[in-house]
C-alpha cells in the first residue's frame, strides 16, 4: 500500500484521509493549524459513524482506519517517503503552487501530485514545478468518504502516466473516478451543477415558483433518476427524436446569462448566506443544519447501496 501524505486537514483532507486510511494505506496528514489537525481524528470517527451503523466498516476496520493515520505538523516530514500527495489545503493559488513544490521536493522522487482545488487551473497549478507532468486534479466532492465521484483532471502538461495512476489509486479506494480530458472552469460536475442553479434562481427571480417548489421539483422529480442514470442515459431512455423537439421548444426560454444571478447578488448584498447567517431562501438554525446533515450521509449511503447493481452497463455507441 502506497504512502500518502494530505497536506490540509479540514473538511476536505480530513475526508480524504479516512478514504485512504480505512482501506489499509498509511495516511500522514498535514495541517499548520494545530487546532485542524487535532480534531481530525474525532471528525473521522464521526465520519465512519454512518459506515458502522449499515455494517459497511466493521468495528475493527475502523479502528484499523485511525491506527493507519499519523497527524504531521511539518510539510516535509508528511512527504517524507510518500508516493502520492494530496494537496487540500485553501482555494489560493500561489499557496497551492508553494505548497506543492515543496511537497515535490520532499516526497519520493516520482511521486503523484495531485490537488483537490474545486476551480482552479491545473496547469496554472503546475507553474514552477520541477516535474509538472506528475500533477493531476483529483477532485473529491464532500463529503469524500460517502460520494464516489472524483474527477480526475488533467493540465496541460499533465502525463498519461499521472493521469492513469490517479484513476487507478482512487479506483482501488472504492470510487468513481471520470476523466476530464480538457481543463475547463467548473470541470464536469460544477458545469452542470451551475448550469442548473442558474435555471433555478432564474424561475424564482421571474415568480415562475417559489424556492419550495422549484427545490421539490428536484428533490420529487426528476432528481430521484439521477442516482441510477444520467442525463444522456435519460435521453437515449426517452428518445433523443423527443428530446430534440422539447429542446426546441425549451431552450430560447432559458436563462443564458454569463453573469451570476441579481437575486443571488441582492441576498448576499443583504447578508443573507444561507445556513451561515440564519438566512438564505429558508430560515436555519444550528440544530436544523445538524440534523440536516446528520440524515445526510446515512440517506446517501442507503441510496447508493439500494442503488449498486441496478445501473446499466453502458456501452458508448462511438467507440
Ligand atoms: N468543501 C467542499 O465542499 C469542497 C469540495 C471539493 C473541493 N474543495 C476544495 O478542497 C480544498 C480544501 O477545501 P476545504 O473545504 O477542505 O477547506 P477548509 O478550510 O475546510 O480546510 C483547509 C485546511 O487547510 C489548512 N491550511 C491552511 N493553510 C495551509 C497550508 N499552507 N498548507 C496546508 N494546509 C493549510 C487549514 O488550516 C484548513 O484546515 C480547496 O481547494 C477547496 O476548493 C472543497
Amino acid at each position: 500500500m502506497q504512502a500518502i501524505a494530505i497536506l490540509g486537514a479540514g473538511t476536505m483532507g480530513h475526508g480524504i484521509a479516512q478514504v485512504f486510511a480505512v482501506r489499509g494505506h498509511p495516511v500522514r496528514l498535514y495541517d499548520p493549524s494545530a487546532a485542524a489537525l487535532e480534531a481530525a481524528p474525532q471528525r473521522i470517527r464521526r465520519g465512519m459513524e454512518p459506515f458502522l451503523q449499515l455494517g459497511l466498516h466493521t468495528p475493527r476496520e475502523a479502528e484499523r482506519c485511525l491506527e493507519n493515520l499519523a497527524l504531521c505538523s511539518e510539510l516535509e516530514a508528511a512527504c517524507r517517503g510518500a508516493r502520492v500527495v494530496i494537496e487540500a489545503a485553501p482555494e489560493d493559488l500561489g499557496l497551492k503552487q508553494g505548497l506543492l513544490a515543496r511537497a515535490q521536493a520532499a516526497a519520493e522522487p516520482d511521486a503523484l501530485l495531485c490537488s483537490n482545488t474545486s476551480a482552479l487551473s491545473v496547469s496554472a497549478m503546475s507553474r514552477g514545478l520541477e516535474k509538472p507532468d506528475r500533477l493531476v486534479g483529483t477532485h473529491f466532492w464532500n463529503p469524500a468518504p460517502v460520494i464516489p465521484c472524483v474527477e480526475i483532471v488533467r493540465g496541460e502538461k499533465t502525463s498519461d502516466r499521472s493521469v492513469d495512476e490517479a484513476w487507478s489509486l482512487v479506483a482501488a479506494a472504492g470510487k468513481q473516478p471520470v476523466r476530464v480530458r480538457r481543463e475547463v472552469p467548473g470541470f464536469l460536475g460544477n458545469r452542470l451543477q451551475h448550469a442548473l442553479q442558474r435555471e433555478a434562481l432564474y424561475l424564482v427571480e421571474q415568480g415562475i415558483a417559489s424556492p419550495e417548489d422549484v427545490d421539490r421539483v428536484v428533490k420529487f422529480g426528476f432528481g430521484l433518476r439521477y442516482a441510477l442514470m444520467g442525463p444522456l442515459e435519460r435521453a437515449d431512455l426517452g428518445g433523443l427524436d423527443v428530446t430534440y423537439a422539447v429542446q426546441q421548444t425549451v431552450l430560447p426560454g432559458l436563462d443564458n446569462r454569463t453573469t451570476p444571478s441579481e437575486l443571488l447578488r441582492r441576498r448576499v448584498q443583504a447578508g443573507e448566506l444561507g445556513v451561515k447567517s440564519g438566512r438564505g431562501f429558508y430560515k436555519w438554525t444550528p440544530e436544523k443544519k445538524e440534523r440536516l446533515q446528520g440524515r445526510r450521509d446515512l440517506a446517501l449511503l442507503g441510496i447508493l447501496q439500494l442503488t449498486r447493481g441496478l445501473a446499466t452497463e453502458l456501452e458508448p455507441s462511438d467507440e
